[in-house]
């Protein structure tokens, strides 16, 4: 369903008459291309506190951007060395000048690092960050973006390189007032950093139609062999887009018991198993709570927690998933803020996050995986447009972009997890909702 106050806020006319009227101002957002892959102008990069860490500068070099303080479309702030009320005044004198030239559409980066559990003044400080940094998301406007990244090792950046190359890139423009962790494993760096998935092989579960066929269609513009899933009746639309992508369709309902076998049945001959796992398929069957039968609760709870659950065992304990793969699961930021009428909906994405959180890092040390989620906001799919409009109006608008994502938004995000060069991003639920203000 397009968003047409979005096209019309973009003509003349109508950016003078809703701003006259006070109404939102949606900046048209810039995604990946071949031919665009970069962001428009120069990176800037600034220091607050005494820093300790090496190889930022290589870092930053490496994502394609020119350093320079003309009107920058990236501005990296390095406050991984702010232990103490005093140097939290060097954020602010660092970025107050420059917040107002950033491009529009450009990149705030806060480097920070993880709050200490023994020293309470640096915990505050660090903690004080993530207010910063969700406050300026929602100042910034003009479709800018703001992130903190927090470094567990404040030596080195080399395990956030591949973090940095996708919030400096169009790939993120709907992701903002997010906190990363960046842990101490660093990835593999890919041979390739076009094709970071070259030889792997990925499964994307629900990939018919809306956010999984974009995802696989982004993991194969990354050199993956997909395996598209999705149920038997999506047969024809899967095997389209298998043939388009040069992978391999697989129709089966997830929810089967033997859905991790008949997956491992059907990896592609020469594949020794499986790489990335995105857990994506998800139905919605909403109702409150007392009007809410057993027939409405149940598919909800199998198809996006239950059969989550069994396929992510099934695929590990038959060592179908290979060292160095990514496991990525669909959460929805109703998981984290809850909403009316989807208590069955929001308790299968919740579940999500507890099934990250506490497999990751069991996931990484015994199978060499990582876990992650995705948490999509508003995104513009069929499942979106078959809301009631007023609700889906302000769905779109409650967010500090003003609009809502499109499904290449949770594919990008989806991709930088699957990248071998992200295995230090673990446990880590991203939101990629444009910072809604549900469950903010
Ligand atoms: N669209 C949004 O705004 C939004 C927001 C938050 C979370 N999400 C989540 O993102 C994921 C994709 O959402 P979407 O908007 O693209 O939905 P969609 O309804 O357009 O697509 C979901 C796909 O999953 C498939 N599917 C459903 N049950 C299945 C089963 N048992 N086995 C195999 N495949 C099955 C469907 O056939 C469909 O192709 C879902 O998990 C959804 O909950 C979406």
């Amino acid at each position: 369903m397009a968003d047409r106050y979005l096209n019309f806020t973009g003509t003349a006319p109508g950016r003078f008459l809703t701003r006259r009227l006070g109404l939102p101002q949606p900046a048209p957002l810039r995604r990946w291309s071949a031919e665009h892959p970069s962001l428009d102008g120069p990176l800037l990069r600034l220091t607050a506190g005494l820093s300790a860490l090496k190889g930022l500068d290589e870092a930053l070099a490496r994502t394609g951007l020119e350093p320079g303080t003309e009107r920058p479309a990236a501005v990296v702030l390095d406050a991984t060395g702010v232990a103490d009320v005093g140097a939290l005044a060097e954020v602010h004198a660092a970025l107050h000048p420059v917040v107002r030239s950033v491009a529009p559409g450009g990149r705030i980066v806060v480097l920070g690092s993880a709050p200490s559990a023994t020293d309470h003044h640096q915990a505050a400080v660090q903690q004080g960050l993530e207010g910063f940094v969700r406050s300026l998301g929602k100042e910034a406007g003009r479709g800018r973006t703001v992130t903190l990244v927090r470094l567990v090792r404040t030596d080195s950046a080399v395990a956030a390189e591949s973090t940095l190359r996708f919030l400096l890139s169009p790939k993120s423009a709907y992701v903002s007032g997010q906190v990363i962790e960046v842990g101490e494993t660093a990835g593999e760096p890919a041979t390739d950093p076009a094709r970071p998935l070259d030889g792997r092989t990925a499964l994307v579960t629900g990939a018919a139609r809306g956010i999984g066929a974009s995802v696989a269609e982004t993991l194969a513009r990354d050199g993956a062999h997909v395996v598209v899933l999705d149920i038997p009746s999506a047969q024809d639309e899967l095997a389209q887009l298998a043939e388009r992508l040069g992978g391999t369709a697989l129709p089966l309902d997830i929810t089967a018991d033997d859905a991790g076998e008949r997956i491992t049945a059907a990896l592609p001959e020469g594949a020794t198993g499986l790489d990335v796992l995105v857990h994506n398929a998800g139905i919605t069957r909403d109702r409150r709570l007392a009007n809410m039968p057993a027939e409405r609760w149940s598919p909800v709870l199998d198809v996006n927690l239950g059969a989550v659950l069994r396929t992510t065992d099934a695929l590990l304990s038959s060592g179908t998933l290979n060292r160095g793969g990514a496991i990525v699961a669909t959460a929805s930021i109703a998981g984290i803020a809850g909403n009316v009428g989807q208590t069955n909906y929001a308790a299968s994405k919740a579940g999500i996050i507890g099934l990250v959180r506490s497999l990751a890092p069991r996931a990484l040390a015994e199978h060499g995986v990582t876990v992650n989620a995705v948490a999509p906001g508003f995104i513009e799919t069929r499942m979106t447009a078959a809301v009631p409009l007023f609700i889906r109006e302000a769905g779109r608008r409650m967010n500090s972009l003003a609009q809502g994502g499109l499904p290449v938004d949770v594919a990008e995000t989806t991709a930088w997890f699957a990248d071998p060069g992200s295995g230090s991003v673990n446990g880590q639920v991203v939101r990629v909702c444009g910072q809604s203000l549900l469950g903010a």
